[in-house]
């Protein structure tokens, strides 16, 4: 049985860096948001044991490093079944950091396979393998719009709200996560010298915990607005997604990212400029969105910016329902 799906990929509306932990991961604040963009990912069982790779980028690792071939051993070991497992990866998306593309391929995997397989593992397990493989994996197993917290691993799906118009950017540039993470350590720990004598020090604006609170208090304050501003609103509403942007909600890896890529923060004013509503790094990037009030404007602002030479595209957020009705495209 050849089993094929759509892959989706995801931005991140805010993220805020906390403390390193014992085990070298950073703890996380983070909405993120899965996009329309998608790759596709065809994936057989057959005769033979192993797993193969096939995918057309030269970008994509085709050995046991990939997400996706790590990802199918523990099936195939978790369900006890034995068999070649093939691998397609059609690549639609541009292989760039900040849209989670490797580790949704991975999800996207694991969900076809056990298809393939005839066989379905414990929600539980699938959360278990997809954190073990990487911090973003465990959000494509919900979609939509999602919480997450711990190391990012740990993902609590908010209100499905309509899609809102917006445009991925993806300047070609390679952003290293643990070198991004790396980076803002050194700078914390640095200001963090100052900070007696020199309280305006960027980084340490509140300590990691003061600002992790902050942006769970205005995730929570956008939801509890949805329901609270209900019985006065009048008129037409705006897409609430726009009210968690008012809320204040920014990227931690801006501060870091910006100054060792300038390009990337001239992407971002460029959006703004086109009329995003809002503009910001995905992830440690190199992606940079923007959210747009309309189609029309979101279209309009990708064909400036492909015409300034930066890869733009035009797409939409995708909410939990459409993400699973769309998910498996064919299965035979
Ligand atoms: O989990 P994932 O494979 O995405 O993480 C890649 C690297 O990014 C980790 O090895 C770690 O260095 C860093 N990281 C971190 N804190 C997180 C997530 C990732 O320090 N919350």
């Amino acid at each position: 049985m050849t089993v094929v799906v759509r892959s989706f990929a995801k931005i991140n509306l805010g993220l805020y860096i906390g403390d390193r932990r014992q085990d070298g991961f950073h703890e996380l604040v983070t909405v993120y948001q899965t996009i329309a963009l998608h790759d596709v990912i065809r994936v057989s069982v057959v005769r033979g044991n192993g797993i193969e790779i096939c995918c057309e980028d030269s970008a994509v690792p085709k050995d046991d490093s990939n997400t996706c071939a790590r990802i199918a051993a523990k099936v195939m070991a978790l369900a006890r079944s034995k068999g070649r497992v093939k691998i397609e990866i059609q690549k639609r998306l541009p292989v760039q950091g900040g849209m989670g593309g490797a580790s949704s391929n991975a999800v996207a995997t694991m969900l076809a396979l056990e298809r393939a397989l005839k066989k379905s593992l414990p929600a539980g397990e699938r959360l278990r393998i997809a954190a073990e493989v990487g911090s973003d994996l465990p959000l494509f197993l919900l979609g939509g719009r999602i919480l997450g917290l711990g190391r990012g691993e740990q993902v609590y799906p908010l209100q499905d709200l309509p899609g809102l118009p917006c445009v991925i950017v993806t300047p070609k540039v390679g952003v290293s996560t643990p070198k991004a993470f790396a980076v803002w350590d050194r700078l914390r720990d640095e200001n963090a010298q100052r900070a007696s004598a020199d309280r305006s020090a960027k980084l340490t604006d509140g300590a990691p915990s003061d600002k992790m609170s902050e942006l769970s208090r205005n995730v929570s304050a956008w939801l509890s607005e949805s329901y609270s501003g209900a019985p006065f609103r009048r008129g037409r509403r705006e897409n609430p997604l726009l009210g968690l942007v008012r809320a204040g909600i920014k990227n931690d890896f801006e501060e870091v990212v910006f100054p060792e890529y300038p390009e990337l923060s001239e992407v971002k004013r460029a959006l703004e400029r086109a009329g995003a509503k809002y503009a910001s790094l995905s992830g440690s990037g190199s992606t940079i969105y923007g959210l747009f009030a309309t189609k029309e404007q979101a279209r309009k602002a990708a064909g400036k910016l492909s015409s300034m030479g930066w890869a733009a595209k035009a797409t939409v957020t995708v909410t939990r329902r459409e993400y699973w009705k769309k998910f498996l495209v064919s299965s035979f």
